[in-house]
C-alpha cells in the first residue's frame, strides 16, 4: 500500500489566490485523470450529540455560490443538517495524488435548482428518488423494487418529492494537499477573512 508518488509538486506561484479558480484547476485535471467518478465527495455532518458521520455523494455543480449536491432531506445527512448545518467536503484523487478539503455551511437550493436538475435526470432514478424513504430500515425490499418497477412502466408522469432536492455548501475554508515524493507533501490552506481569501502553507 505504502509507495511514492511522482507528482508535480504544488507551486506556490502558481497557487491561484482564488480558491474557487484553484478548485476548478483541480478538478479539472480530476475529470481527464481520474479513471472513476471524480466527482465523488465524501461529506461530513454532525448531529446535535456531535456525532460525526459520512457518506459519498456526487458533485452535480459548483460556483462562487457554493457546491451543489442533491439527496433526500429526510434521510439522515438531511437530519444532521437541519440540526448542523456545518458540512464538511472531501475529494480524493489518487491519480494525481491529491485531496481537497472543503468546510462551510450547507443550504437548501432554490426549489427551480431541484427542479430542474430532478426533470433531467433518467426515469428509475426518479422513481427510485420518489419512493425512497432514504435511511430508514427497509424490511420490504421486494415490495420497493416492485413499486419501483411499478411506478418506472407506468404512464404516470413522476413528480419531484419535496423532500428530494439539492443542497449548496458555501465554503469558510479550503485546504489543497498535493502529495509529494519522499512524503514531501505540500498544503495550503485557504481561510475566509473580511478582505477575501488568506492562504497559509501548512506543515505537512
Ligand atoms: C459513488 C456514490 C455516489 C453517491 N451519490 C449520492 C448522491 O449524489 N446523493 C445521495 O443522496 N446519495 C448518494 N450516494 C449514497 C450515499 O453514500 C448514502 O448511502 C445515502 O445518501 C444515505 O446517506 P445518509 O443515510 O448518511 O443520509 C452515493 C454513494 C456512492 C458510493
Amino acid at each position: 500500500m505504502r509507495k511514492d508518488y511522482s507528482p508535480v509538486p504544488l507551486d506556490p506561484a502558481h497557487l491561484e489566490q482564488d480558491p474557487f479558480l484553484q478548485f476548478a484547476k483541480w478538478f479539472d485535471q480530476a475529470l481527464e485523470f481520474e479513471q472513476m467518478e471524480a466527482n465523488a465527495m465524501i461529506v461530513s455532518t454532525c448531529d446535535l450529540s456531535l456525532r460525526p458521520s459520512s457518506r459519498v455523494v456526487l458533485l452535480k455543480s459548483y460556483s462562487r455560490e457554493g457546491f451543489v449536491f442533491f439527496t433526500n432531506y429526510h434521510s439522515k445527512k438531511g437530519r444532521d443538517l437541519t440540526a448542523n448545518p456545518n458540512i464538511s467536503l472531501l475529494f480524493f484523487w489518487p491519480a494525481t495524488m491529491r485531496q481537497v478539503r472543503i468546510e462551510g455551511r450547507a443550504h437548501k437550493a432554490e426549489e427551480a435548482i431541484s427542479e430542474e436538475y430532478f426533470s433531467g435526470r433518467p426515469r428509475e432514478s426518479k422513481a427510485s428518488s420518489a419512493l425512497s424513504r432514504q435511511s430508514e430500515p427497509l424490511f420490504e425490499k421486494e415490495q420497493f423494487n416492485d413499486n419501483v418497477k411499478n411506478l418506472i412502466e407506468s404512464d404516470q408522469e413522476i413528480l419531484r418529492p419535496t423532500h428530494w432536492g439539492g443542497y449548496v455548501v458555501v465554503p469558510v475554508s479550503f485546504e489543497f494537499w498535493q502529495g509529494g515524493i519522499g512524503r514531501a507533501h505540500d498544503r495550503y490552506l485557504y481561510k475566509k477573512g473580511p478582505k477575501g481569501w488568506n492562504i497559509s502553507p501548512l506543515y505537512p
